[in-house]
């Protein structure tokens, strides 16, 4: 079994020195950078474009995953494949010609993601699954970083990780949402490959202690 992959959220980083934050949750052992574009109709929030990805990718060698909640996704993949981005995952909601998007990013030289929200069925992904690079599950409404986990999401990654292991082994699995070392070994054992954290990192002084704390390694 593969150690499970640590995806700190600039979201909950403090903006005014995002150099320094990116270098900290580096040096901290981080495992993935990840960006939340948020267009302020899919959700109600407004948040960073490709400039700031493209900013970051020059100071970071960390990949870059970037979870698209936006109702125009095909529209940024190139520009957001162009600044740098490793790793793109567009809504499943949100998304009417999702087979086309997820092979454009692939066709991009990024691995396509497919995010679902909690209240969406397992079954929206039926048709996708050997496309997809990752599943995004989301553990929160979108929208917002900060936010309680919602415990249907346990359920649910477990039935998606079964899915996953009969029908697309490769597919990894990544939960993003109200993650903490509270729920991260149970979110663990589960079936995640990847935990996206914002508060739980970048609201924690040591960075290092926060993720360690999230892979649910020993610390002193
Ligand atoms: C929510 C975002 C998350 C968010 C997670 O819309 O997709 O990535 O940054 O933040 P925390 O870990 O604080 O719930
Ligand atoms: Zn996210």
């Amino acid at each position: 079994m593969s150690r499970v992959r640590i995806a700190p959220s600039l979201l909950a980083c403090d903006l005014a020195a995002v150099a320094e934050e990116v270098r900290s949750v580096e040096a901290g052992g981080a495992d993935l950078l990840h960006f939340d574009v948020m267009d302020g109709h899919f959700v109600p929030n407004l948040t960073f474009g490709p400039g700031l990805c493209a900013a970051v990718r020059a100071i970071t060698a960390l990949p870059l995953d970037v979870h698209l909640m936006v109702t125009n996704a095909d529209d940024l993949l190139e520009p957001f494949a162009a600044a740098g981005a490793a790793r793109i995952a567009v809504h499943v909601e949100a998304d009417v010609h999702l087979h086309r998007s997820l092979a454009r990013i692939r066709e991009l030289g990024a691995v396509p993601g497919v995010a679902i929200n909690p209240a969406t069925p397992v079954t929206a992904l039926d048709e996708i699954w050997p496309l997809a690079g990752f599943v995004l599950v989301m553990s929160v409404n979108p929208g917002f970083g900060g936010q309680r986990l919602i415990p249907e999401t346990l359920d649910k990654l477990a039935r998606l990780r079964s899915i996953r292991d009969r029908r697309a082994p490769g597919v990894e699995l990544a939960v993003d949402g109200g993650v903490e070392a509270e729920n991260s070994g149970k979110l663990i054992d589960l079936g995640a490959d990847i935990l996206v954290a914002g508060t739980a990192v970048f609201g924690a002084a040591d960075r290092g202690l926060a993720v360690a704390r999230l892979r649910g390694e020993e610390v002193r």
